[in-house]
């Protein structure tokens, strides 16, 4: 088979790395890809947002299936496109149609959704600017921290979460009457603060059957012990120790079920990748936000233990068959941490040579933001590489990633040195 993955980050790096293991590949291009996904298949310099020239190398080079790493082309219809199109009817997309991206594309949507199927999540109420005097209403009668989130897509910066009554008013404001977040907050959620630990949770459906792939835990503050600013993802670990047998059949039930047998109510044909991100309230899972692709630092540690061949998974996507094949879990430990630029998340400096990345024998370094200057693999974005490494347990995956990390040079890089903290034993909270 011939595939095409779309998307430029370590996710994508990740999808590809797991890809071509499979006896069932024959060309994979990656567009654009990065320096890390050029070792790996074809590179091809085409923009996620030019569906057009998507579909006409698609055609030429007889890609059979065309695999979706970030959320925008499928919000924006990419899936739709080829399936409005005669012609492109036999390529297969993994992510869903628009109907289906809005799980994660309207946050008044999912909650809407998340009420009327019964399943866990804070309780919330959604504003705009016609009605912000009971958007002030509801937030007095509610205590804080008080949480505030742009309806639409806002590169993962649409959530507020804040202390202040005064303070979570003025948010309000600014954000449905100033469009703070442009048209993505002229609806804002406000809903109940859940204390508790997160967890990312993925399946892959056909629509019909769903498989659940190994869970993650990221790390999305840029300082230790969860500290500071929030960024694109600082680190993951697979598996999460908390997320045991009784939690997973808790999400399973309460969680998964309802949420493909609800789409399936709402007449939307939802195909490709769900990602729940979850809270555990005292050992309860509570949606916190849905996701219609995969997570980033989170694939790359999903993919490593996944020993299944993903093409198979695809396959059984494009042939309605997903509930014939098998989901195999390695039982080790993968551990991923994310080296970035300097000042990142704020304003950071690209191009900086990095040096070492041969050096490194032990762990996968998958590549997010760097690229090829004249045979110079240099920084080219904030999160700039992903370190995985498998381990017996948390310790010793760590271990392995952190001495990994310690050979990689560049200018100003920096990286979490923490990861694990609220998983391993001596420190565990639930
Ligand atoms: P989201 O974009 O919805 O995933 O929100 C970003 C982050 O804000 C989440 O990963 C949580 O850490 C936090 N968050 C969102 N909603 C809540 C909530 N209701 N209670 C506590 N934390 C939340
Ligand atoms: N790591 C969180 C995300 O991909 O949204």
């Amino acid at each position: 088979m011939n595939v095409l993955v779309l998307g430029s980050g370590g996710r994508e790096h990740a999808i590809a790395w797991k890809l071509a293991q499979s006896s069932q590949l024959e060309n994979l291009y990656i567009a654009p890809g990065n320096p890390g996904t050029a070792s790996l298949g074809v590179n091809v310099a085409l923009s996620l947002t030019d569906f057009d020239g998507i579909a006409s190398f698609a055609l030429e080079n007889n890609v059979q299936i065309v695999v979706v790493g970030p959320e925008d082309p499928l919000v924006n219809g990419i899936h739709d496109y080829f399936e409005d199109k005669e012609e492109l009817s036999g390529i297969t997309i993994i992510g869903p149609k628009k109907e289906g991206a809005i799980i994660e594309g309207s946050k008044d949507f999912s909650k809407a959704f998340m009420k009327k199927y019964n399943i866990p999540t804070a309780k919330y109420s959604s504003f705009s600017e016609e009605n912000l005097e009971s958007g002030y209403a509801y937030l007095e009668k509610m205590s804080p921290p008080y949480v505030l989130k742009a309806d639409g897509l806002a590169a993962g910066k649409g959530v507020l979460i804040l202390d202040d009554l005064n303070q979570a008013k003025s948010e309000l404001r600014k954000m449905v009457a100033e469009k703070k977040f442009g048209e993505a907050s002229s609806t804002v959620v406000i809903e109940q603060f859940l204390a508790g630990i997160e967890v990312s949770v993925f399946v892959i459906t056909d629509g019909k059957s769903y498989k659940i792939l190994p869970e993650a835990k990221d790390y999305k503050r840029i300082g230790e012990a969860d500290t500071g600013l929030n960024t694109g993802g600082m680190g993951a670990i697979s598996p999460v120790p908390f997320a045991n047998r009784d939690f997973m059949d808790k999400v399973d039930n309460q969680v998964i079920i309802p949420t493909i047998k609800g789409l399936r109510a709402e007449g939307i044909d939802y195909s490709g990748f769900i990602f729940f991100g979850l809270i555990s309230v005292k050992g309860d899972p509570y949606v916190i936000e849905y996701n219609c692709r995969l997570g980033d630092p989170e694939t790359e540690v999903v993919m490593p233990r996944l020993k299944s061949d993903l093409l198979e998974l695809f396959d059984g996507i494009a042939t309605g068959t997903l509930s014939e094949r098998d989901v195999q879990i390695d039982p080790r430990t993968a551990s991923t941490v994310m080296m970035v630029s300097g000042g990142y998340p704020e304003d950071y400096e690209k191009g900086k040579v990095i040096k070492g990345l041969h050096a490194i024998e032990d762990s996968i370094v998958f590549h997010a933001g760097t690229k090829d200057d004249s045979g110079l693999i240099k920084t080219n974005g904030g999160r700039v590489l992903a370190v995985t490494s498998y381990g017996k347990d948390i310790e010793t995956a760590l271990k392995i990633s952190y001495e990994s990390a310690h050979k990689i040079q560049f200018e100003n890089r920096y990286f979490r040195k923490d990861l694990g903290f609220d998983l391993i034993k001596k420190n565990q909270k639930t």
